[in-house]
């Protein structure tokens, strides 16, 4: 087992990407409360606060500091690899952003959410009477479809949050790291001798991406009809 010692902290998640986590599961229990509880006011107008940060945090991928970019954390099958095979060695060292495994759960977990929101954007319930803003668009056994999927995306969203505690469980009491607090307070540990970089990002793109985010799920709840 080897040693690590910590030498204090340094920012490891900017602003915008803690609130987007944060907002995103707050939004992500209300919305599965009001789709079991058929309050699909309350749902719709949840999964448009979600589409809004689902555009936003791909907009900050690619504007954002340091460790919020894909191109940052998405890596390729070496790097996964060889960060598999170190998965059980403990204590873990504080990743500066996410690890090369956790990149790809984070690209899944994205893509997931998005098929999550754009069918129900589609999607009509058995009776025709509630349905999403995009639903008149397609036919109505189109729009059921969408609703299966639906249902099938939300049931692979829950496995993959499931997987995504757990790793974090693990990481806690298998190597010692406190993820959770690193997403919360944006700092993580660092250890002696290790170089840290600035963790810049401009408040500008910032707005820019809000603005994006929002008007482009305004327009998708009024089905582009204006
Ligand atoms: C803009 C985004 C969304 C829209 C427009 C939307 C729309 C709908 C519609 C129309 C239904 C009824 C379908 C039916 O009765 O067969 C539904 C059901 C449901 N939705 Fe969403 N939804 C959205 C986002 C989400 C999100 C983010 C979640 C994640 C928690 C979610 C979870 C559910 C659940 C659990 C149901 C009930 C499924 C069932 O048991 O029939 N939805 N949604
Ligand atoms: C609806 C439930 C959840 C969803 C959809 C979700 C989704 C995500 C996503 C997309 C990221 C990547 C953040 C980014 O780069 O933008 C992330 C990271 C993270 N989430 Fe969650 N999350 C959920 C629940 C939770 C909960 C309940 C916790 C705390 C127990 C948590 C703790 C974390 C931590 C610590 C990270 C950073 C992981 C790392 O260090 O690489 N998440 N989550």
């Amino acid at each position: 087992m080897t040693e690590t010692t910590t030498v204090g902290s340094t920012r490891v998640w900017d602003l915008p990407v803690r609130t987007f986590h944060w907002l995103l599961v707050a939004l992500m229990a209300f919305s599965w409360w009001s789709g079991e509880n058929e309050e699909m006011e309350w749902h719709r107008l949840s999964g448009y606060c979600i589409l809004a940060l689902l555009v936003f945090r791909i907009w900050w991928g690619f504007a954002g500091s340091r460790t919020a970019r894909f191109s940052q954390f998405v890596r390729g099958p070496n790097s996964v690899l060889a960060y598999a095979r170190t998965l059980g060695a403990r204590p873990g060292h504080s990743s500066d952003g996410h690890n090369p495994l956790g990149g790809w759960s984070v690209i899944a977990m994205l893509a997931v959410l998005v098929a999550l929101v754009t069918t129900g954007l589609f999607a009509i319930d058995i009776d025709g009477i509630e349905s999403g803003p995009l639903a008149d668009y397609i036919n109505f056994d189109q729009a059921r479809s969408a609703a299966e999927v639906h249902e099938t995306a939300f049931n692979i969203t829950l496995a993959l949050v499931g997987l995504h505690i757990a790793a974090i469980a693990f990481y806690f009491g298998w190597k010692r790291l406190n993820l959770v607090r690193a997403m919360i307070t944006g700092r993580r540990a660092v250890s002696e001798g290790e170089t840290v970089g600035d963790l810049r990002w401009s408040p500008v793109k910032a707005l820019i991406g809000i603005v994006i985010a929002g008007a482009f799920a305004w327009a998708v709840s009024k089905g582009f009809r204006f």
